[in-house]
């Protein structure tokens, strides 16, 4: 591997967003990952979307509450996040003395950039006497304009956690907000925002899929349209999902969301079939474009060199954090 200074990595990553340097073919980067991990008393913590060798080098993996929960009381020196942007960046509004690292900042997230906070803001001033829950995908300047953080698996907690006769705005998922509205016979305010992953599922396609598997179960997120959820078995976060394809004496599912999710559930249950839902296109697939931006090299790399870095403004920082706090002491209340 080319000796290659502090200035060097920079530049690389200002151009590219991630470390780009050629690694030895011949380096078992499992067994150095481990190593650098122990060396540098790091934690890697991936998300359930991440490449199978990702999710196996990882020392926890969660949806997006247990990602934020490990971060906030971990006490590593070092996180590497595996995941997308706004997780590594609530990892850092939580840990500010820590340093936290993702391997590709491209990892963004449609349903984050589906809300732009200046426009949230000029949205969210023509409802004074709102409170704004948001879900947990978007960035720090949205987080920093809401007064509750919510995740797929504590929404409708969350939400039923306030008087029934609070207005309420939810943001940026327009889809779990609908599927939260539904379940809480509540009225809230959504922005309409949306997950390309999950909105690109075809009922049809799963509707014959059903027909072809009697015997399966169709399990779901709830980023998912309406129409996809109506047919759902069950409707859960991807730990919610896991836990339900653990537990059910049920053997064959078909699964809609990001398939990186089927390598735990196979790992946990192998004698069950998972069929991924086919999305609305030609694939039979569907993976999410930025959380499969990471890869086992990049990981490599951002660990060894501790690049590219999250870093925020304190003022964004300690803003974006409240919210964050609240959704982690109801939770807890909740014994979620
Ligand atoms: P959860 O893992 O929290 O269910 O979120 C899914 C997702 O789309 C993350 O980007
Ligand atoms: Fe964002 Fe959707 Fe990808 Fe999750 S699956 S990171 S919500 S684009």
């Amino acid at each position: 591997m080319p000796d290659i200074n502090s200035e060097q990595q920079a530049a690389i990553v200002s151009k590219k967003g991630f470390l780009d340097i050629d690694i030895d073919v011949n380096l078992d980067l499992f067994a150095e990952i481990e190593k650098l991990k122990k060396e540098k008393n790091a934690i890697l913590l991936a998300h359930y979307y991440q490449e199978p060798d990702i999710q196996d080098v990882a020392d926890y993996i969660g949806d997006s509450l247990g990602l934020s929960q490990k971060a906030a009381s971990t006490d590593a020196d070092l996180i590497v996040f595996a995941g997308v942007h706004f997780m590594a960046e609530t990892a850092k509004i939580l840990n500010p003395t820590k340093k936290v690292v993702l391997p590709d900042l491209n990892a963004g997230c449609s349903l984050s950039d589906s809300a732009p906070p200046e426009l949230f803001k000029a949205f969210k001033d023509k409802y004074p006497d709102h409170l704004v829950i948001t879900y947990i995908n978007c960035s720090a300047g949205m987080k920093a304009l809401s007064d509750i953080i919510c995740t797929s698996s504590n929404a409708q907690k969350i939400v039923e956690s306030l008087p029934a006769d609070q207005p309420i705005i939810f943001a940026p998922d327009k889809n779990l907000g609908a599927y939260i509205n539904k379940q809480t016979g509540r009225n809230m305010v959504l922005w309409n925002g949306a997950c390309m992953v999950h909105e690109i599922f075809s009922l049809e396609k799963i509707t014959k899929l059903k027909i072809r598997h009697p015997q399966a179960k169709v399990i779901a997120h709830p980023e998912c349209e309406e129409p996809v959820l109506a047919i759902a078995d069950y409707i859960g976060s991807t730990t919610g999902l896991l836990k339900y394809t653990q537990t059910s004496s049920v053997k064959e599912f078909i699964v809609v969301t990001e398939t990186g999710i089927l390598h735990q559930m196979q790992k946990a249950s192998p004698d069950k079939t998972f069929i991924p839902a086919p999305p609305n296109n030609n694939c039979a697939c569907n993976d999410c474009p930025y959380m499969k931006l990471n890869t086992l090299e990049k990981l490599y790399l951002c660990l060894k060199y501790e690049t590219p870095e999250i870093t925020m403004p304190e003022q964004l920082r300690l803003a974006a954090k409240k919210p964050i706090d609240r959704m982690l002491e109801i939770s807890a209340k909740y014994g979620l």
